[in-house]
């Protein structure tokens, strides 16, 4: 009797506190758009009370998470505004106290503290109400199949003004920052969900299929039931002093991910360039990023030269075809026939920090098919710009796993997954 009744007021506080599911990881799907004239990749999570699906362009290198909460559209029963001097204020925003006369609203409150929120494909910035709200994602339980929605109570996003959503498609109502820093996601859901800060992302090459972000440690599986974070080979993340190169801010980093290319081959042989502006210098200029808001890859304007002569010169032997904009190389589909690999184009290595590991791009992530016939080289004239020596673009890692280890400061890649029979449109979000 006396068991049983210990019992029952066991089981009664088990009711009273449920034990909160600690995932092994999550999953969000990537989708490709290109229904404005910016391509773009969409992600989706759960957030308010009652849970919403919302639509946000991913932004690798973005510095948070920001929605939309304009239009008096965000309706939540647990949105709690950052007040001045509370914990979540003084940890996460970057000074400023404000009051708000058209409130009190979500986005819209008195003594509030605020932090900056940018589209970094139209580059507007602005800065707005800092705040909280439950947050939902899918787990990932070791399958290729996405597990059950998560949840974390109290989730630190900006609440921003559709005003800044231009260039976005219609239904995305904010930006998916996973960059580096306190208020990025990575920390965040690093946080919230007791998981390893790291994520690997895979996106698809095409709008009518989905890929992946997996956050958290791997495995990170695919159909059928395969771990592809075999093939990942690694280089480390630097980081990059000052977000605004030569501008002197206290404790101030760069929130995208820069890796150190040391050389560029074409077909085996060195492409001639200034390493120099590849190399991240004291106060912060020069070095080579990776970013999902550039479509293509962007190399500084004596470095975009070499590449696109040596390039030619290996292609010699095949006419070219009148270039398409913003391209400059162009030949027809019919002179580099699809193999394994994409186009048979010549290949590009990238070689990293030591002269073991390069990272291999076949035709697949160099040309873009612009057309039914034409394909042109997907890299792009830069100008001469020394902020930054090369952005590698989201078409160049299209179908590649790229992990990003913050645990460990490094990045893991794959290359090209068609060479492992598999793509980043293999995993189950429909369950
Ligand atoms: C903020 O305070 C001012 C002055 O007391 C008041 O006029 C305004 O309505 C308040 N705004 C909100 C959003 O509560
Ligand atoms: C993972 O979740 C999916 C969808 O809920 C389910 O079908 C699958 O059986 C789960 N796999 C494991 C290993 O728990
Ligand atoms: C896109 O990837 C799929 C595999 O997921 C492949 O079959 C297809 O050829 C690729 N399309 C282009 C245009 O590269
Ligand atoms: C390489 O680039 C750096 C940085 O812009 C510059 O200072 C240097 O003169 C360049 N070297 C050559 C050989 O052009």
């Amino acid at each position: 009797m006396a068991a049983y009744i210990v019992l029952l007021f066991i089981s009664f506080l088990l009711v009273l506190n449920p034990v909160p599911v600690k995932p092994n990881g999550l999953v969000l799907p990537i989708q490709k758009d290109q229904s404005t004239k910016y391509t773009q990749y969409i992600t989706r999570i759960y957030q308010r009370t009652p849970l919403v699906p919302v639509k946000l362009t991913l932004d690798l290198g973005g510095e948070n998470l920001w929605v939309d909460c304009d239009q008096r559209l965000y309706y939540s029963s647990s949105y709690k505004a950052a007040h001045c001097g509370s914990k979540v204020c003084s940890t996460y925003s970057g000074g400023g106290c404000r009051d708000c006369y058209v409130g009190p609203q979500p986005g819209c409150n008195n003594n509030t503290c605020t932090t900056a929120i940018r589209n970094r494909i139209t580059d507007h910035l602005t800065g707005e109400e800092l705040a909280q709200d439950l947050l939902a994602l899918q787990s990932n339980n070791g399958s290729s199949k996405a597990g059950h929605l998560v949840t974390s109570a109290g989730f630190v996003f900006a609440c921003g003004e559709a005003s800044i959503l231009e260039g976005t498609p219609e239904n995305v109502n904010g930006f998916a920052g996973f960059g580096r820093g306190k208020l990025g996601l990575p920390s965040l859901l690093s946080k919230g969900f007791r998981l390893p800060n790291k994520f690997a992302l895979c996106l698809s090459n095409s709008t009518r299929s989905t890929g992946v972000l997996y956050f958290g440690d791997k495995p990170y599986m695919t159909n059928p039931n395969r771990d592809i974070s075999v093939y990942l080979l690694y280089t480390p993340l630097l980081i990059k002093p000052f977000s605004i190169p030569g501008v002197h801010f206290k404790d101030d980093f760069s929130s995208d991910y820069w890796i150190q290319v040391k050389s560029i081959k074409i077909s085996g042989k060195e492409v001639p360039i200034n390493a120099t502006l590849l190399t991240i210098d004291k106060e912060g200029y020069g070095g080579t990023k990776i970013s999902t808001i550039h479509p293509y890859t962007v190399m500084e304007t004596s470095i975009y030269r070499a590449f696109k002569k040596a390039f030619i010169k290996e292609l010699a032997h095949i006419p070219r075809v009148k270039a398409v904009a913003p391209f400059e190389v162009c030949y027809s589909s019919k002179s580099l026939p699809y193999t394994q690999v994409g186009p048979s184009a010549p290949f590009i290595d990238l070689g990293l920090h030591h002269e073991s590991v390069w990272w291999r791009i076949y035709g697949e992530n160099s040309m873009v098919k612009v057309s039914k016939d034409v394909l042109c080289l997907g890299f792009v004239d830069g100008g001469e710009n020394r902020e930054v020596g090369m952005v590698i673009g989201a078409h160049q890692i299209q179908n590649n796993l790229l992990q990003f280890d913050l645990e460990s400061n490094r990045l893991g890649f794959t290359s090209l997954l068609f060479l492992q029979q598999t793509s980043c449109a293999n995993f189950n979000f429909k369950g």
